[in-house]
């Protein structure tokens, strides 16, 4: 665990106000005491994420996802606790010490970010000397100028076998880390520079610290364009979303983001002003990605190539963002090959103009449905009329009515036949039936056991009463957690749930096990009755598991005295249940 110390961290937590933080992210509504919005978390319709001004936590009952605002920033930008700190503490303003300190300890690899951060600078001094100019020129003739290779970190590999194992060598890396990394291939003993002779673009993830490159040639050679790092213990490729890092503000500001295929388009397109974009680095879409760009929850614009590849996938990755409830809009460019290209030709004026015309994907789908067919062909407008109710079987109700409704008005044919027409699809198709998520129901034990924890963590006088009514819970985890609040307010002279969750939160297990415990309890207040009839029903429940323990060793018992003595036992507890 990184080095924040805990008085920083309750600091910026106390004078951060969960309402205002969450509201960066999500339009709030005030109602009664609380405020509500639609969960980031999961596909919500009406709003079901409550924060509490008050008490300085957010929940979501729908799909129990809870905590304090370091909670909410870490789930919401997939960061480490200490980055989400960081995030806030920037956000309000507060003067973090030892941030740096904090950066680089904060991590399982620190050492492979190190060696990336290593390569990185040298990387981007190579361009900066005699090597550079010819990489620099074929930049310049790109568009590209000084600044936006300032912007977005480029390098060069130079055009020697092993300069970069040397140097990192020299610093005392050892070969297996280096090799970990993605940075050098070994053969026999031979140890060679992944990367020669290429421009190095960085890839970041999303805190925005590199773990990956992607190397471009720029010379006309017979070699792979681009060379990716591969899979490592930092770089995921299906992870990655280029230029997310540098894009997040811009797309939240501007309330949609452009996805493209290529980096080098992200970069010209970003370039020209226009910041909201991030590409997929090829025509494939992750689930991964997808679920990144979902969170968002802003449009997406498809922007791939203008090529087969990039038209067979635009329909690809439409479905799949559709299907995942993301609106998504399309862009089909023409003239040029790519955005990169569009925009030298025709301006960045005019690649605007493209993105406020973007077409909503059903409409898209319907005419490139339609493409290679006469309509006024009989046996065409059959296969196409099949082919739109193929698509739309497994969407929703509004998307497949309004398809229906849509076809049914342009070739003048009946909507009944066309919803019936769609029915014997769909059984044709045997359609994936969405996973139906099947919610355990709790036991009344665990229901209780979850309130009492929460009241414990709201309000002190709760921790009195369960150490002197229980003390106890059948569950290792739950009891680890009441003597951490028991210890925490010995030690603080009081409790409050938000800053308890930052206390608790270096221990994954016992943090998880808290924000489900916040997400159980959808209503802030405990009652003490409740809290009582809570205690009892735990009460209720130890010694009804103490009957059945004492009721298999009655049976067990050969000795006749003590098996009477249990015998009184066992009427004594049944008695007080
Ligand atoms: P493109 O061939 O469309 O390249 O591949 P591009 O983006 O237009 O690149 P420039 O303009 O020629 O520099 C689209 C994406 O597919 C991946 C890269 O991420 C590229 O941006 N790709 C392509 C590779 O990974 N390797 C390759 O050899 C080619
Ligand atoms: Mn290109």
């Amino acid at each position: 665990m990184a080095f924040i110390n805990d008085e920083e961290i309750n600091d910026i937590r106390q004078k951060a106000d969960i309402v205002d933080i969450i509201s960066e992210y999500l339009p709030l509504t005030q109602k009664g005491r609380n405020f509500v919005s639609i969960c980031p978390f999961h596909d919500d319709h009406s709003p079901s994420m409550v924060v509490s001004r008050e008490k300085q936590i957010f929940n979501c009952f729908t799909c129990r996802t809870g905590g304090n605002v370091f909670s909410f920033i870490m789930k919401y930008e997939n960061v480490s606790f200490v980055e989400s700190v960081q995030i806030v503490a920037k956000k309000i303003g507060y003067n973090l010490k030892q941030v740096n300190f904090i950066e680089e300890t904060d991590s399982k690899f620190k050492e492979e970010f190190e060696i990336m951060n290593m390569a990185h600078k040298y990387f981007l001094n190579n361009l900066n000397t005699d090597y550079g100019l010819d990489a620099k020129k074929y930049l310049k003739d790109r568009g590209i100028d000084e600044a936006i290779i300032k912007e977005f970190k480029l390098g060069l590999a130079i055009n020697e076998t092993d300069s970069l194992y040397k140097l990192l060598t020299n610093k005392k890396y050892g070969i297996d880390a280096i090799e970990n990394v993605g940075l050098v291939n070994k053969n026999g003993l031979d140890v060679y520079d992944v990367f020669n002779n290429r421009i190095m673009i960085p890839l970041e993830n999303a805190s925005g610290k590199v773990v990956g490159f992607t190397g471009r040639i720029f010379h006309d050679e017979d070699m792979a364009k681009y060379i990716n790092t591969k899979e490592t213990v930092i770089y995921h490729k299906s992870n990655i979303l280029f230029n997310y890092y540098n894009a997040k503000n811009a797309i939240r500001n501007d309330g949609k983001v452009i996805v493209v295929e290529g980096n080098m388009d992200a970069i010209k397109v970003s370039a020209s002003g226009v910041k909201n974009i991030v590409a997929l680095m090829g025509v494939a879409i992750s689930k991964e990605q997808v679920s990144i760009l979902k969170k968002l929850r802003v449009p997406v614009i498809l922007m791939l190539d203008n090529d087969t590849a990039g038209l067979d996938a635009t329909v690809k990755l439409g479905d799949i963002l559709i299907d995942n409830g993301v609106d998504t809009l399309i862009v089909r460019l023409s003239g040029a090959k790519d955005p990169d290209e569009y925009i030298r030709r025709f301006g960045i004026d005019a690649f605007k103009d493209n993105i406020n015309h973007a077409i909503k994907y059903m409409d898209f789908k319907l005419e490139y449905l339609k493409s290679n067919k006469n309509l006024n062909n009989m046996e065409d407008l059959i296969v196409y009329v099949k082919s739109v109710l193929k698509g739309i079987n497994n969407k929703d109700e509004l998307t497949r009515d309004l398809v229906i409704s849509k076809l049914s008005n342009d070739y003048k044919i009946d909507k009944e036949l066309l919803k019936r027409e769609l029915v014997s699809e769909v059984k044709l198709e045997k359609t994936v039936v969405e996973e139906v998520k099947e919610v355990k129901k709790k036991t009344k034990y665990e229901i209780a056991t979850s309130k009492i924890l929460f009241a414990m963590m709201m309000d002190a006088k709760y921790i009195t009463i369960y150490r002197n009514k229980l003390g106890y819970f059948k569950d290792k985890i739950d009891r680890i957690i009441a003597s951490e609040i028991v210890y925490y307010n010995n030690m603080n002279k009081g409790i409050n749930i938000a800053d308890f969750t930052s206390y608790i939160m270096n221990n994954e297990e016992t943090y998880n096990r808290v924000l489900n415990i916040i997400s159980d309890n959808e209503n802030f207040d405990v009652e003490l009755d409740e809290f009582n009839l809570c205690i009892d029903a735990i009460l209720c429940a130890l010694k009804k598991d103490e009957i059945k323990v004492l009721k298999s060793k009655i049976a067990k018992e050969m000795d006749i005295n003590k098996k009477v003595e249990m015998l009184s036992r066992l009427t004594e507890i049944k008695k007080e249940v």
